[in-house]
């Protein structure tokens, strides 16, 4: 594969995009449009910009839900990613619902198929930036992505992908109802034991 060595100053090679719900000191309920995170187990990390609303009020209350919308909320990924909580409230602006957690005092958005409860555990800075390591206490998912026994249904799972360089950025979409099983694609080998 021929490639180039480029100097670019941001490469997202596709994140899924996440609507952070919280409430601000105050009890109003707000959220924002992220697209910096990963998972593994319980932990989560999300990477905000420095001086916005939600970090400012996530960084206070300690609490915040982790929302995953699918392609039905485009509008309302991009209102809540091109205004601050600092001059709206982006659940009125959005039109999407604020709904009470369980085991946090954050609000869920009702129209987003997966969202998690989290807590902050730890919180630190680097560049301009300010990294939030959280542990997930509650999922909660749409009855449509699960199956039967309650596992999730792979194929049904429709995130939206933030993809791009400096130059230009972009949403992509999974193909629907189509997912290859973990480990499908290891070559039959007499000398190696997959793991
Ligand atoms: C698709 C998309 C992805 C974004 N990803 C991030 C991100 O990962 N981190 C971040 O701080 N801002 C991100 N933003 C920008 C924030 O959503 C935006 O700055 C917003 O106005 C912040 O609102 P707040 O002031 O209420 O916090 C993203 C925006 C869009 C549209």
């Amino acid at each position: 594969m021929n490639k180039h060595a480029i100097e670019i100053q941001k490469l997202y090679y596709g994140f899924p995009v996440i609507l952070v719900s919280f409430y601000n000191r105050a009890g109003i309920p707000n959220l924002a449009t992220l697209s910096s995170s990963f998972s593994l187990g319980n932990m989560i990390c999300l990477g905000f910009g420095r001086g916005g609303h939600a970090i400012g009020a996530i960084r206070e209350v300690g609490q915040f839900v982790v929302n995953v919308p699918d392609r039905n909320l485009m509008e309302a990924i991009e209102i809540c990613g091109y205004s601050s909580g600092a001059e709206h409230d982006k659940f009125a602006l959005s039109g999407l619902t604020p709904v009470d957690a369980v085991q946090v005092k954050a609000p869920l958005v009702a129209e987003c198929p997966i969202s998690l409860e989290c807590e902050v555990s730890h919180l630190d800075e680097e560049g301009g930036y300010v990294i939030v390591v959280g542990s997930i206490v509650q999922r909660h998912i749409a009855t449509t992505l699960l199956d039967d026994q309650l596992h999730l249904k792979n194929e049904a799972v429709d995130p939206v992908y933030f993809v791009g360089d400096h130059h230009d950025r972009a949403y992509r979409y999974l193909a629907q109802q189509q997912a290859d099983q973990k480990g499908t694609f290891l070559p039959a080998r007499n000398d190696v034991v997959w793991r």
